[in-house]
């Protein structure tokens, strides 16, 4: 799992004001809550004075109240405003402050960015075009897997698996002529993608059958940053479907997954139902496979699998994750479970940049010469 990104953490209508929600997030704890002005604030959930969780306690204004003393923590920056304890004139510490992420609410989604890179240097969020245009209609579907997110972002790139995983996009391998065409990989600073021809049946939901008729589409996805994707779907030269994928680490072994979909088609709100009645079939036949793979993690070492030639698009993905390790943003869950129960760590906000006396460390990266290392014995 990787710091310095942003993620998902919930959508917009389940933060309701006046109640704090607890999430997890990249096998950390933060509380998520609105200020009295309904801006959406993530804050690590240990509460340092002792450890209590932040997200069981309660809304004050703009600050959350720990359910242990009473002490408050705004929202903003996550500096404790007061300790109950110490009277009124007490004098609080200047360590006792929680780390305080970067919030964005765009899409129907409330993202943090959970890093603490200054904003000129953060991996954008992956924006959707054509969200305001009126041509295009959305739906938003979320869902959970016990699975590693580098195994579901796997799949997502594999152009191969749609023949045999889908019936509804595929034949099952039946047809004499099928094979994935030489694959053009496309780039950019924080992903990478293809898109690809293939040969499809019509839609099968009953209410879009015959839109389309069987034929060629191309379709194909791309990635931003660690867990997110769009999949574009071209129906037809003019009937397209956009999928933008979100996908959160919850913790190394499970995730969850905000799947904001466009479609330029049929985009009449009682067309809704169907549509993610059909996506949640595609969901799970993806599920179905991903959930049982062996080992849980993608192997540490491509020698560990047999790569062909329709493998290209996740063969650069990984190198994009091993750049972002060598930029030391990988958390090193060995050290951390080898100290668990013992040790609370917090993902470093921007501001652990300029301030100094925090009472958690920060989550412990995997250190950059072991990123070299390990590249150079492959
Ligand atoms: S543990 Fe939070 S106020 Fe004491
Ligand atoms: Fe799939």
């Amino acid at each position: 799992m990787y710091m310095n990104f942003w993620y998902a953490a919930a959508q917009s209508h389940e933060l309701v004001a006046g109640t704090p929600m607890h999430v997890k997030m990249l096998g950390q704890e933060f509380v998520l809550f609105r200020d009295s002005a309904g801006q959406a604030h993530l804050l690590s959930n240990v509460c340092v004075h002792r450890g209590a969780s932040l997200a069981h306690g309660k809304v004050k204004g703009d600050a959350i109240e720990c359910p242990y003393h009473g002490w408050q923590f705004q929202g903003s920056d996550g500096v404790c405003t007061k300790i109950p304890s110490l009277g009124k004139d007490g004098k609080i510490p200047a360590r006792a402050k929680v780390d305080s992420y970067p919030v964005a609410e765009k899409y129907g989604l409330i993202f943090a960015f959970l890093g603490d890179l200054p904003e000129a240097e953060r991996p954008p969020l992956m924006d959707i075009p054509e969200w305001n245009d009126p041509k295009w209609r959305f739906t938003t579907l979320s869902y959970e897997w016990r699975a590693d997110w580098q195994r579901a972002m796997e799949n997502s790139l594999d152009p191969a698996h749609t023949e045999f995983v889908h019936p509804s996009m595929g034949y099952q391998g039946d047809r004499a002529d099928y094979e994935v065409p030489e694959l053009d990989v496309e780039e950019h600073a924080w992903g990478v993608g293809t898109m690809t021809k293939f040969v499809s049946p019509d839609l099968p939901h009953e209410k879009m059958r015959g839109l389309k008729g069987e034929g060629q589409m191309e379709a194909g996805s791309t990635t931003w940053g660690i867990g997110q994707s769009v999949t574009r779907l071209h129906f037809t030269p003019v009937m397209w479907a956009h999928q933008y994928t979100y996908t959160t680490p919850i913790d190394e072994h499970h995730i969850k997954r905000w799947f904001v979909q466009g479609r330029n088609f049929r985009i009449e709100e009682h067309m809704d139902a169907a549509v993610n009645e059909r996506n949640l079939v595609i969901v799970d036949q993806d599920k179905v496979v991903v959930t049982r793979l062996a080992p849980f993690y993608t192997p540490a070492t491509s020698t560990e699998e047999v790569m062909v030639k329709s493998d290209l698009v996740i063969v650069r993905f990984r190198e994009k994750l091993k750049a972002f390790a060598a930029n030391g943003w990988k958390i090193d869950l060995d050290t951390i479970n080898a100290t668990k129960d013992k040790k609370a760590y917090a993902i470093p906000s921007p501001a652990r940049r300029t301030n100094k006396g925090w009472a958690l460390d920060p989550v412990p990266t995997v250190s950059v010469n072991a990123v070299a290392s390990q590249a150079a014995a492959e």
